[in-house]
This record gives C-alpha cells, sequence and structure tokens, in this order.
C-alpha cells in the first residue's frame, strides 16, 4: 500500500514514515511546501540508511493525497481543518488516519491538558470536514510518542488504540500497524471512541514529563488479542 502522510514533516509524521516502511509498505511524506518534504525524505534517508528509505517519495500534500492509498494526517489541530479542506478533493473514498490529539498547547495552554471540540473529537471533526468524500475516517497513533516511533533500532512496544465506524477499513488498518515491530492495534470501537482515546495522550505527557522520560506509552491487558 502507499501510506500518504500529510504535514509528515514533523516528527511524528517522520516516525510513523519509518515504522510504516519497516512494516514493508510505500510512503508519501506529504508537506504544504515540496522543497521542506524533500529535505524530510533526505533526513529519513541519512537516519535510517538509503537501502533502507528506497520506498519514500516526497510531495505537496495535495500531491500526496491523490497519490496514496491511505492517507494519515499528523498536523497540529490548529492546521486539521485547513489541511483536511486542502485535500478533500483528491479522497475520494480512502481511509484517512487521523493522529490529531486536541492538546491546549496548540492554543498556547499546557500539553498534559486536551481542548474540547466541539464535534467530540478531533477525529469526528475530521469526518465532518471531510464529509461528502467517502473518506473512512480512523483515529490511531494519538497514543504513540513520536520518540518511540524515531527510535527505529528499537520495538516501539505499545499498543495502538484505533477507533473507526468502517470496519473493513479498520481491518486494513490494524493488519499493517501489527507489522509495526512491538505494537499490537487494539479497535476500540465506533469513531466516537476517540473522545477517550485523545485524552490519553494529555496523561501520557504528564508522565513524561514526572518520570523524565519520552517513551510513555499504554498496554492493555487482559484482553483475548486473537
Ligand atoms: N509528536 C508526538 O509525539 C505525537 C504523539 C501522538 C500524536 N501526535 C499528534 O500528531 C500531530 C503531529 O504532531 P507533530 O509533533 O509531528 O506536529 P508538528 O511537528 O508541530 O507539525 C507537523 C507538521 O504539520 C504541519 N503544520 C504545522 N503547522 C501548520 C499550520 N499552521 N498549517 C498547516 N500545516 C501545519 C507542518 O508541515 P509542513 O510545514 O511541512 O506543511 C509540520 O511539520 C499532532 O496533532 C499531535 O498532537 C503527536
Amino acid at each position: 500500500m502507499k501510506i500518504a502522510i500529510l504535514g509528515g514533516t514533523g516528527d511524528q509524521g517522520l516516525g510513523l514514515a519509518i515504522r510504516f516502511i519497516q512494516a514493508n509498505q510505500e510512503v508519501i511524506i506529504g508537506s504544504r511546501s515540496i522543497e521542506k518534504a524533500q529535505k524530510a525524505v533526505a533526513e529519513i534517508e541519512n537516519y535510517i540508511g538509503k537501502e533502507e528509505a528506497k520506498n519514500i517519495q516526497a510531495m505537496t500534500n495535495e500531491d500526496a493525497a491523490a497519490a496514496g492509498d491511505i492517507l494519515v494526517l499528523t498536523v497540529p489541530l490548529t492546521a486539521q481543518i485547513a489541511t483536511l479542506k486542502s485535500i478533500k478533493e483528491f479522497v475520494n473514498g480512502k481511509i484517512v488516519i487521523d493522529a490529531t490529539v486536541p492538546l491546549c498547547s496548540t492554543i498556547g495552554g499546557s500539553p498534559t491538558e486536551c481542548v474540547d471540540v466541539w464535534e467530540g473529537s478531533a477525529a469526528e471533526r475530521a469526518a465532518k470536514v471531510l464529509k461528502g468524500s467517502g473518506a473512512k475516517i480512523l483515529a490511531a497513533f494519538n497514543n504513540i510518542s513520536s520518540a518511540s516511533l524515531l527510535d527505529f533500532k528499537n520495538d516501539v512496544g505499545c499498543d495502538c488504540l484505533i477507533a473507526g465506524d468502517d470496519e473493513e477499513s479498520k481491518k486494513i488498518a490494524i493488519d499493517i500497524i501489527n507489522k509495526f515491530p512491538g505494537v499490537a492495534a487494539i479497535d476500540c470501537g465506533p469513531l466516537s471512541k476517540a473522545r477517550y482515546i485523545e485524552k490519553i495522550t494529555p496523561l501520557l505527557i504528564g508522565l513524561n514529563i514526572k518520570y523524565k522520560t519520552h517513551y510513555g506509552g499504554i498496554k492493555i491487558v487482559g484482553l483475548d488479542r486473537k
């Protein structure tokens, strides 16, 4: 599959790009600026090696959205609506995975608190913005830190909570995410569960600060994962 990461030039996008490559997927780094996307691809090549990074391309967000089979959104909350509007015409029924966390820090507050989103969660807001495009919206990657994703020589080592209304799309995403080293994707149910998934992240950021780490993540126990 071709995974297009929109706003893929930040830490979360770069980390996910590396892990998608490890999961044998093709990756497109999208950006508002083609030069910035190209720089990000060069950074990944330097970081993990040219041979390992042979399946990455750089594009503008619009071209990436048109070329990708699955779209992944990794922009701050304040850029979410504008980015989605800019690519809406290219969505055409594709899976769109939204990693957005509505952190207060995006509006000048604390990263250990969430802002309330009118629609209930950032992922539900994405669904509203993309209404009419046929997008199958999923929330995922909200609780996995970029530090764990970028640390490519080690397993990510935490669960990936995922929510969405389209069962087939969730299954496709889960099959790919389960190939990330040390990650189990957990289907949490309909998209409205993103309200809870997104709110775990400021808790994890607070724990990272308290315990002086960048790797805080979660693992759910007691589930029959077959
Ligand atoms: N970092 C983490 O550990 C982590 C963990 C879980 C979830 N998340 C979530 O993942 C998302 C991305 O996180 P990040 O740390 O990678 O964010 P980031 O570095 O602040 O931003 C990612 C990219 O978004 C684009 N962007 C930034 N401001 C924009 C604006 N005003 N308008 C349009 N595009 C803009 C930029 O891409 P271009 O300039 O190239 O267009 C930027 O490189 C956030 O919603 C965050 O809450 C992050």
